[in-house]
């Protein structure tokens, strides 16, 4: 089939590239002719400055030039295409609602071409991007406003996780495709033919409008599952007696009904989907006249989560954070990304600074530039001034008085000796990620520990004590 893939980013780029690899001929269409200079360069820098994702540079060299094609003027392909994938990004605007303006042009700019096409073959157009329930029902309004004839519109939602884009679009769990036409499902069934029938691949049919409210339910539904532990499980670990956080995870889902996925608690969930996707299904069902309120609470405990535990160090271990200053270990959302976007990271920085810190010292293994970008900017807010960027962890912790550990990249898993390495105590150590399972040395030499699902471990503490609070490994497992 031919196919144009409209929006080379993290959505559009390896879904083109997994595309071409099934023999598909694949035009990969941005508006951006940087972006399109650099994936048609076929270096791997060169890629991962847009798009960073493992396998992605060695699975276009693959096929560019033989099946995989870049362009930012697709007027000349549109004549005797057969679908269009829309991969277009849809930002949050500031009502939780989303912001089509980019999808709508390149939805208008397609119609036009496809309305000058001589070759009347069907052509679908496919959103793959997160849109609102009704987007493919608009886009059919769009192509009819152009006169466009024989086309079919469809939704078949985007389920790819970051850091995983081009294993997860080889081996999807499902596939979902809403069409309204028997002609149209099975034209998705030719572009998708090794997945129709495949023994461990949902292949779902099913109208444009239920697949697209599939793709809001899916990440809303693991946003409440990520938040029920951060918002319960967490809070039960740290209030209640002689609770042990690891324990309780394990105990509770070895339940085959329950997922350990979701179940690692943390500083809450970031990343440019979740926050959004479940702000703009609160904006849909309100404009709809639902309420919302379990969406609303999941919401809530999320972005609470993301600050608490600096309140937390000021109530329970009575830290002054005023003229003190923090490292920062990990700004990206999550290991194996340089995305920052709704980054917890974002948050805590905010939240010391208003605090009063005189400096923060921060360390990323890969998301430095995207932090400099972020906080670079002068007009911004002065403060961010007081944030300096380190090469090493090592580097990151020197000097400072307190460290805060926002992401799980799997060099801060253990730090403990590169922490008493580096600082000595009294010095408070913030675990927002539970990456130090080694926590009780670190206290044995006087530091205060406080993790996310645990209770605060102080160095004058007995280990009775500490034991009640279910945050010390039990003997037999120390040994
Ligand atoms: C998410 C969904 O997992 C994908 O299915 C979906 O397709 C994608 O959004 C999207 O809509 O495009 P992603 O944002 O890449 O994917 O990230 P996740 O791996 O789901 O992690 C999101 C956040 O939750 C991260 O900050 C992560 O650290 C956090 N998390 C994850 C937890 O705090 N605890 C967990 O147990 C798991």
């Amino acid at each position: 089939m031919k196919i144009i893939v409209v929006g080379t980013g993290f959505v559009g780029l390896p879904h083109a590239a997994v595309l071409s690899e099934a023999g598909h001929e694949v035009y990969a269409y941005d508006i951006d002719p940087k972006k399109i200079a650099a994936y048609q360069s076929g270096e791997a820098a060169q890629i991962e400055r847009y798009v960073n994702e493992p396998g992605l540079a060695a699975a276009i060299a693959e096929t560019k030039d033989h099946y995989l094609f870049f362009t930012s003027d697709i007027s000349s392909q549109c004549e005797d295409a057969d679908v269009f994938f829309m991969c277009i990004n849809t930002p949050p605007n500031r009502d939780g609602s989303t912001d089509l303006t980019y999808y709508l042009k390149a939805a208008h700019d397609i119609a036009g071409f496809l309305a000058q096409r001589k070759n009347q073959n069907r052509v679908v157009l496919v959103n793959k991007s997160t849109v609102p329930v009704g987007t493919a029902r608009l886009l059919e309004r769009i192509m009819h406003e152009h006169d466009v004839q024989n086309f079919g519109v469809a939704s078949n939602p985007e389920f790819l996780a970051q850091g995983n884009a081009i294993d997860g679009s080889r081996r999807p769990d499902r596939v979902v495709v809403g069409a309204d036409t028997e002609e149209d499902y099975k034209i998705l069934r030719r572009v998708y033919s090794q997945f129709v029938n495949h023994v461990r691949i949902k292949y779902v049919e099913t109208t444009p409008e239920t697949a697209e409210a599939i793709k809001y339910m899916g990440n809303t539904l693991l946003l409440t599952y990520i938040s029920f532990w951060n918002g319960v499980g967490a809070r039960v670990a740290e209030s209640l007696p002689n609770v042990r956080m690891e324990d309780l995870k394990i105990g509770v889902t070895a339940d085959t009904r329950i997922s350990t996925w979701g179940s690692y608690v943390s500083n809450g969930a970031g990343g440019s989907c979740f926050g959004k996707d479940i702000q703009s299904l609160i904006y849909q069902l309100n404009q709809a006249g639902c309420s919302t309120d379990l969406l609303q609470a999941v919401y809530n405990i999320n972005e609470y989560q993301k600050t608490y535990l600096i309140d937390r160090a000021i109530h329970e271990a009575n830290f002054n954070f005023n003229q003190k200053t923090v490292a920062i270990l990990g700004l990206a959302f999550k290991k194996r990304t340089n995305d920052m976007r709704d980054s917890a990271a974002l948050k805590a920085v905010e939240s010391l600074l208003s605090k009063g810190v005189k400096s923060i010292r921060a360390y990323d293994p890969l998301a430095m530039e995207a932090a400099q970008q972020h906080w670079f900017n002068p007009n911004k807010n002065y403060l961010f001034e007081r944030i300096s960027y380190h090469d090493t962890v090592q580097e990151a912790l020197e000097g400072s008085d307190a460290v805060y550990i926002s992401t799980d990249w799997e060099e801060f898993r253990g730090l403990s000796r590169t922490i008493e390495k580096a600082v000595e105590p009294p010095y408070l150590v913030i675990d927002g990620r539970r990456m130090i399972p080694d926590y009780q040395s670190l206290v044995d030499k006087g530091y205060q520990y406080l993790a996310v699902g645990g209770a605060l471990l102080e160095p004058e503490m007995e280990t009775a004590v500490l034991s009640a609070n279910g945050l010390v490994p039990e003997p037999e497992k120390q040994a």
